[in-house]
């Protein structure tokens, strides 16, 4: 069908707005929405209960969705998972578990080095479960399982809403096998759920902020480097809003754990250098505002992506602040802040007049090696 970009200036600002409706389309193909339980259209074909653990191989934004699926995989599920990027997994040569399930991320379902670490682990015995936007693609014909995310086609080369609906697919993924190994009861399974469907609610009301948005992007647009700090679930997210700025703006960005501050990055902070940090209220909180306060000490140019609790804690001179609610919390939060992190980078990249649909050098598919 025809893909227009609606009354939106750039594919990428579409995309971005559809999120709550794609995810909240993912989820419901996932859940069963009546009885707020997850359930699968698929049968996983492998033995959940022996698992030990899974390996999740993708390449980019994929690759980000990956790891913060880790976190919901290992809490909810108790899977130890092992993940890296394609171009490198296939080339460990990594032994791989009997029976193991591993998992593949890919938007396009066509990126050559995730199509090679599939067929290595094809190769070893492995089930093979593909998260991919594209149904008919060769890592989809590839696989033993499909999980389809519903975003749509994706026309803006650097990923938004395949990113958060890989999110949705995974979380769902991971409550089932939790409750499938006996580590979720139902009535955790349930209030997990209730807390997923939340989510696009509040994506939307995250995009409602975007004005707010737009003060701190003038702000950024001046940087020549910019350090994104997260913990937990919002450290990937950290990656992925720094990947986004510099695909987008060509602005050097690099994401952190906020934990690891002190033992490099914390040397770069100066008046000039914008650091971001992710702060939804969650029980790394304290642990991050402390990280932030660190910045504050050597007179660092702080941004905080925050709640208003978060905002309070701080208890710091801020260049900017987004406040996301206070309600945005919990193992999902991760969900609902990609969002400001794609705006920042879209409105920085615009302001600086780049081309965010085709930024310079990229591809939306690698099909290359
Ligand atoms: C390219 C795109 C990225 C994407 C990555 C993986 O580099 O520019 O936005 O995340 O490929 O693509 P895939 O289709 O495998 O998700």
């Amino acid at each position: 069908f025809m893909v227009d970009k609606g009354n939106y200036r750039h594919y990428m600002a579409k995309e971005i707005h559809e999120q709550p409706e794609v995810v909240g389309r993912t989820l419901a193909h996932y859940l069963d929405l009546a009885e707020g339980v997850v359930r699968l259209p698929f049968d996983l074909n492998c033995d959940v209960k022996k698992l030990s653990r899974v390996t999740i191989s993708a390449c980019g934004t994929a690759y980000y969705a990956g790891l913060v699926a880790r976190y919901w995989l290992e809490r909810f599920a108790r899977l130890s998972v092992e993940i890296d990027i394609a171009s490198e997994f296939r080339y460990r040569d990594p032994p791989l578990p009997e029976d193991g399930l591993m998992i593949v991320v890919s938007q396009s379902g066509e990126t050559a080095d995730t199509l090679a670490a599939l067929r290595y682990a094809k190769e070893h015995g492995q089930h093979i479960l593909s998260i991919v936007n594209v149904e008919t693609s060769t890592i989809a014909r590839e696989s033993d399982t499909v999980a389809k995310t519903l975003a749509g086609p994706e026309i803006g080369v650097a990923s938004t809403k395949a990113f958060t609906c890989q999110l949705a697919v995974f979380a769902c993924l991971a409550l089932a096998l939790g409750r499938a190994r006996g580590v979720l009861t139902k009535e955790r399974e349930r209030e997990l759920v209730t807390e997923l469907i939340a989510a696009p609610g509040q994506m939307a009301e995250a995009l409602n902020r975007e004005a707010a948005i737009e003060p701190v992007a003038r702000d950024v647009a001046r940087a020549s480097s910019v350090l994104y700090l997260g913990r937990g679930p919002c450290f990937p997210l950290a990656m992925e809003g720094a990947l986004k700025l510099k695909e987008l703006s060509y602005i050097h960005a690099e994401g952190y754990a906020a934990g690891e501050l002190k033992h490099g990055p914390i040397a770069l902070i100066d008046y000039a250098m914008p650091v971001i940090v992710l702060a939804p209220p969650d029980a790394s909180l304290e642990k991050t505002v402390s990280n932030l306060q660190e910045v504050a000490a050597r007179g660092g140019h702080l941004i905080l992506i925050g709640s208003p609790r978060a905002r309070e804690a701080a208890a710091a001179e801020l260049a900017g602040f987004v406040e996301i609610p206070e309600t945005v919390a919990g193992p999902f939060a991760s969900l609902v802040y990609a969002v400001p992190a794609q705006l920042l980078a879209y409105h920085v990249a615009t302001f600086m007049g780049k081309d965010v649909d085709q930024p310079r050098n990229l591809a939306k598919s690698v099909t290359v090696e």
